[in-house]
């Protein structure tokens, strides 16, 4: 049988309410660079990857403006409503070219500081993992549980347990693609792959990865991003 290859999914298809700024965070610029485009080269750069599709917002007028786009390693491909909607978009795009059982690596747009060690830990250690799995780290923070509409904590979360999943998340294509068929059908919330993978009955395996993969999400975010990148 031939080795698997490696395709690579970046959604980017979000509007980035909680940034609340003048455009989605995935084109806001850290050292004049789009977000978007260091995103991929953190990816692109230090893997082998047979072929890369960013899932864009149908309206989307910053796109043509990135580096990303006269890329011809990289493909756009209609996002949708969700991020899963535009996870499988993007998968469906790959499905004539790529094997089921291909590794497919999802990463978000808005995860600049991805490190590259981090990406070599995840591709080794689950090379022959027969489901796949996703970076992951654990919970610092002590964590409550607050009773809904009140301030009141109602106990405190034994955190030992508990683990941030991270991106990229890495599963075979065909049986991503099922998976998020699957769950988007029935209504399931999927905010990760893998929550996808394990709605289908599937034990995703955890990588632990580094905290400072974060997601830009809200304004404070652009900032440390900017730092994170700085030291890496
Ligand atoms: N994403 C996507 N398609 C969607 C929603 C999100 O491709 N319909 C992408 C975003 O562009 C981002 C990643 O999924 O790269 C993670 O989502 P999130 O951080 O929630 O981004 P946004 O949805 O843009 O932000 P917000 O939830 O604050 O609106
Ligand atoms: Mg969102």
């Amino acid at each position: 049988m031939s080795k698997p290859r490696y395709w690579l999914i970046v959604p980017a298809a979000g509007s980035g309410q909680r940034m609340k700024a003048d455009c989605p965070k995935q084109y806001l610029r850290l050292d004049h660079q789009y977000i978007l485009d260091i995103t991929l080269s953190r990816l692109l750069d230090n893997a082998d990857f047979s072929g890369c599709v960013v899932a864009i917002r149908a309206d989307d007028p910053w796109w043509p403006e990135t580096a990303a786009s006269s890329n011809a390693r990289i493909e756009s491909c209609a996002g949708g409503a969700e991020r899963a909607d535009s996870v499988l978009s993007a998968l469906e795009a790959l499905a004539s070219r790529a094997d089921d059982d291909d590794w497919v690596l999802v990463h978000d747009a808005a995860r600049p500081c991805l490190h590259p060690n981090d990406l070599e830990r995840l591709l080794t250690q689950l090379q022959d993992h027969p489901v796949g799995g996703l970076l992951a780290t654990p919970v610092a923070d002590t964590l409550k549980l607050v009773a809904s509409d009140s301030n009141q904590v109602e106990t405190t979360i034994d955190r030992r347990h508990l683990w941030r999943a991270l991106t990229p998340q890495m599963f075979r294509c065909g049986a991503l693609r099922m998976a998020l068929k699957a769950a988007i059908a029935s209504g399931y919330p999927v905010t990760d792959e893998a929550s996808a993978m394990e709605y289908a009955g599937n034990v995703p395996c955890i990588v632990e990865g580094r905290p400072d993969n974060i997601k830009i999400t809200v304004p404070a975010d652009l900032a440390l991003a900017g730092f994170i990148l700085s030291r890496l």
